[in-house]
């Protein structure tokens, strides 16, 4: 099973509108799919169709005492399950802290899935922290969506500098740019050449579309949604290049 982690430190910037195609995508591609819904804002739960709220203390879940596997629901997608989110997910770096094998808790805690799917998503909450630390030991891909704004590198560059990434940890973060609109000069020269900070971009970037945000008024991903429309095909082609870069 492979692993990949939507995160960023900054909230609003797509994670959870990538987390949900790619997994469509994925899935549609004949995967049977995993998504892991970690923010406490349950998004990703509310646009899959499931509410939040997990049936055990999520303190417990996290412990491995009770089994976390128990709390998997089917979506309307064949082979496309969600681990849905819970408010008690605030305390997740709290918790993850705690644990006693260190860095490695998440790597463990997702070990058991890979019985069953071939790939999980972790749609991460905002934030630099504990779970970001773990991301790195946990993910096979960490992709971080990026607003084309000076400040949204700013951003990349301290996410990196605090996670401390050794050279071949740092091969694994892939950044990708989401709400481009080719109508603003800075947008369109970067598509094209990004800021050298960014690093080894992924080549697909997302357009900024109006059908991204009608997935949580609509309840579907994009691939059934708006199948035709251009966010759609970025997405795809988003899940055609991260399948090739998994398959490295
Ligand atoms: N490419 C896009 N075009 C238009 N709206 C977008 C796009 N990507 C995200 N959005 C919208 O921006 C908001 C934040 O996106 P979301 O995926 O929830 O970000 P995050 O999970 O990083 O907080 C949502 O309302 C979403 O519909
Ligand atoms: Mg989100």
């Amino acid at each position: 099973m492979k692993v990949v982690a939507l995160h960023n430190l900054k909230g609003g910037v797509g994670k959870t509108s990538a987390a949900v195609n790619l997994a469509r995508e994925a899935n549609r591609d004949g995967l049977p799919v995993l998504l892991w819904d970690l923010d406490a804002q349950g998004a990703s739960t509310w646009i899959l169709g499931s509410e939040t709220g997990l049936s055990h203390k999520v303190g417990k879940l996290l412990a491995g005492k009770s089994p976390l596997g128990e709390q998997v629901r089917h979506t309307p997608w064949e082979r496309f399950d969600l681990l849905p989110a819970d408010m008690r997910l605030r305390e997740l770096d709290r918790i993850l802290e705690d644990k006693a094998d260190g860095d490695k808790h998440l790597k463990r805690l997702i070990a058991p899935f890979s019985e069953e799917y071939a790939l999980m998503i972790l749609d991460c909450p905002p934030g630099l922290s504990t779970l970001a630390e773990q991301l790195i030991r946990a993910a096979d891909r960490i992709l971080v969506p990026t607003v084309p704004s000076p400040l949204s590198v700013q951003a990349f560059s301290r996410m990196l500098e605090h996670l401390q990434l050794k050279k071949r940890q740092r091969e694994r973060v892939s950044p990708f740019f989401n709400l481009v609109d080719r109508r603003r000069r800075l947008h369109r020269e970067w598509i094209g050449s990004p800021p050298e900070s960014m690093g080894c971009m992924l080549q697909t970037w997302i357009p900024y579309a109006s059908d991204v945000e009608r997935m949580s008024l609509e309840n579907r991903p994009l691939a059934d949604l708006a199948p035709r429309s251009r966010a759609n095909h970025a997405y795809r082609r988003l899940w055609q290049e991260l399948k090739a870069k998994l398959e490295e």
